[in-house]
């Protein structure tokens, strides 16, 4: 089994840990451009951003050649998932293939500007019980699309409707690096699409933010602010560490 997977704060990194398997970080294989996946099972597990599938997601799953007897997708999420299942069963890869299994998991709300990150549980009986009934279906090879309701849909159009999702600069301009950096360089290996730089021992960013706040949330120091964060309290999953998070490059 082969389990692709992008993960700012650690949910979907430990859903992928929980499957097992081989383990292959998206943002890596992008930088080393590593399309070409064979195995008898491949997975791909993501967060939703914006009630979607993260646009460098979509790409890297239309640009990828997946060959497998069942290939899955499971979204992660944390307050409302929107239309995003729909979505993953309309994506094809670039061989042709269509997911057998799709399915979304509630975790905990990891966006510093929608909810205080001081109430985000990473390891609740919820969450647990949820993760079980998955991993049955999966065993099982069991294939299902999980449908949206009607209301998710809507809300996904009108949302979509005067909304961008926020790449390009994105968040990098309402970033603010506090006198508490001391240089590491961390937030430069957690940064998926390499758009920090240190510069006279601070993070300098870069136009190549997909907003996925992995910088901010995982600071050894908590130097990085949001200018519009709700608090600066911080996430990452309690079952994850700060070192699996990094990118390899
Ligand atoms: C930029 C951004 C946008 C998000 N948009 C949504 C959303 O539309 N709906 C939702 O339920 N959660 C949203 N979230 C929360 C994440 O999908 C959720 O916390 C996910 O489990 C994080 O997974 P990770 O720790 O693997 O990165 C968003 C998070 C970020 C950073
Ligand atoms: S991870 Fe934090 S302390 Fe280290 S360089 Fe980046 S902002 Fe500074
Ligand atoms: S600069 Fe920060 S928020 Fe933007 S892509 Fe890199 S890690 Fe994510």
């Amino acid at each position: 089994m082969t389990v692709l997977y992008f993960s700012s704060t650690g949910n979907s990194l430990y859903i992928a840990k929980r499957i097992g398997g081989k383990l292959l970080s998206i943002p890596e294989c992008i930088h080393k451009e590593v399309f070409d996946i064979e195995d008898s099972e491949v997975g791909i597990i993501f967060p939703v951003y914006g009630l979607c599938v993260p646009p460098f997601i979509m790409d890297f799953i239309k640009n990828a050649s997946i060959r497998t007897s069942y290939l899955f997708a499971l979204a992660t999420y944390g307050f409302f998932p929107g239309a995003v299942c729909g979505q993953l069963s309309g994506i094809r890869t670039k061989n042709g293939r269509s997911f057998d299994y799709i399915n979304r998991l509630k975790m905990a709300e990891n966006c510093v500007t929608f909810s205080d990150m001081a109430k985000s549980e990473g390891d609740s009986k919820k969450q647990q019980a949820q993760i079980d009934e998955l991993l049955a279906d999966l065993t099982d090879h069991r294939r299902f699309i999980r449908g949206d309701s009607p209301f998710k849909k809507l809300m996904t159009k009108n949302h979509l409707k005067n909304y961008e999702f926020e790449t390009g600069v994105g968040i990098a301009d309402m970033l603010t690096v506090s006198d508490d950096c001391r240089g590491c360089g961390t937030c430069v290996s957690l940064c998926p699409m390499k758009n920090i730089s240190i510069s006279d021992r601070a993070p300098v960013f870069g136009s190549n933010c997909i907003s996925c706040g992995a910088c901010l949330q995982n600071c050894p120091q908590n130097a990085i602010n949001h200018k519009k964060e709700k608090s600066v309290a911080r996430y990452r999953n309690p079952h994850i560490s700060l070192e699996e998070l990094k990118i390899s490059s």
